[in-house]
Formats: structure tokens, sequence, C-alpha cells
């Protein structure tokens, strides 16, 4: 199962599925990790400490779970002398073709916004999750990658994050009638993984 996490900058898509990797992985006979964000913090969760040595090149940490990382940002990309989209390869060779094994666990820790769903990675996965927080900007966002999604298809689930009110939570259902929503209260991201991991695999 291959589930990639989007959403706005700061909407929780590391936190989320770091501790959703860390809490489901005993389900699983393998979990592979990548970190497909150039600003490696799902790499930082995880304790690696020299992510540039798995950038395509998977290995497995001392924790069990397989790695992978996409990239750092490059002096080409900041020059503008390539696209950054080109970062993105080592996620799609990766991905491209992979077998589906429902003894698997592979999580990806997407960059912000809707530049991870133009290059194509959505079409790679089983199930995104798509993070929101109950901030007008953060809900913009939300509603662009899903309907970013909506045109590969991919089966969605959206996490309403950073919850303190039930008018915030109301506030996402209304913004997103049309999908299962999984909510996190502000403090506890640690909280709603079973019910994050039961709403993922309910879509497959
Ligand atoms: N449910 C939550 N309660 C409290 N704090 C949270 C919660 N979820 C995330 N955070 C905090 O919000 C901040 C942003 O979270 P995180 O880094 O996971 O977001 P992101 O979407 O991956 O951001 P980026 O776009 O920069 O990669 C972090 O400081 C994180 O600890
Ligand atoms: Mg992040």
């Amino acid at each position: 199962m291959i589930i990639g996490f989007f959403g706005k900058g700061g909407s929780g898509k590391t936190t989320t599925c770091f501790q959703f990797l860390q809490n489901v992985r005993d389900e699983y006979v393998e979990t592979f990790a990548i970190d497909a964000d150039h600003n490696m913090d799902l790499s930082y969760n995880l304790g690696v400490e020299h992510p540039e040595a798995y950038v395509g090149q998977p290995k497995t940490l001392s924790s069990g779970i397989r790695f992978m990382a996409a990239g750092p940002h490059t002096e080409e990309v900041f020059r503008g002398d390539v696209c950054s989209h080109y970062l993105f390869r080592p996620l799609k060779d990766q991905l491209r073709d992979r077998p589906r094994n429902h003894n698997e666990l592979v999580v990806v820790d997407n960059t912000a916004g809707m530049d991870s769903v133009g290059a194509g990675i959505p079409a790679l996965l089983d199930v995104a999750v798509v993070c929101v927080e109950p901030a007008i900007h953060s809900l913009k966002v939300g509603r662009q990658v899903a309907d970013g999604l909506k045109r590969t298809q991919t089966q969605t689930v959206i996490v309403a994050n950073k919850i303190q009110t039930p008018e915030q939570e109301q506030e996402i259902r209304r913004a997103f009638p049309e999908y299962t929503i999984v909510t996190v209260p502000l403090g506890h991201p640690g909280k709603a993984f079973h019910g994050l991991h039961t709403a993922v695999r309910n879509l497959i």
C-alpha cells in the first residue's frame, strides 16, 4: 500500500506521515518511508543524519524502516537553470511499476502545495492523505490538491488537523463534503492514526 501525504505548507504532512508510520508499522511485514520533500523534515523525524546518502538509494535504518530521500534542493534549481521537477525523478523511479504488496506499507512525505500533484506523483499512489488546517489558505490549497487528485482518480482521505473546536471541524467537513474526514486535535498529532488507517484501508 502506497500512501502519499499532501497539503499546504505547515498543514502537518510530515507529522501525520511520521506518526502514521510509527503507529501502524507493526501491522506490516515491510515498511518503506520516502522523504520526497527537499527540506527533508521526514528524514529528521526518522533520525536520519545524512539524507543525501539516501537520495535514490533506499537503505534500511536501524529501526528496520527502509528509507529513501528524493534529494535536497540544488544550486541549479536555486539559480533557475533547471526545473525543480527533476528532483522528483528518484521518487518516480522507485514507485513506477512497483508491485502492489499488501504486506508492505510505503509512505511518501510530499512537497507543499500543488507542486507534487503537478509533477504526476498521485498517479503512483494507492491513496492520498490531504492535511488541512482550519485556516482559509490551508482550506484553499487543500481544495486545489483534492481537485488535482480527482483528475488522476486518486483515492483521497482528508485529515482535519490542529482542531480545537467543533466549529473548526465543521468548517473542514463543509469544505470537503465528499470525503472521509479524520480529525486530529491540536496538540495531539499522534492521536488519530487508528482512524486514518481504517479510512485508508477502506478506500483500497
Ligand atoms: N495536530 C497537531 N497539533 C499540534 N502541532 C502540530 C500538529 N500537527 C502538526 N503540528 C506542528 O505544526 C508544524 C508543521 O507541521 P509539519 O512540519 O508536519 O507540516 P508540513 O505540512 O509537513 O510542513 P512543510 O510544508 O513545511 O513540510 C510543526 O511544528 C508540527 O509539530
Ligand atoms: Mg513537511
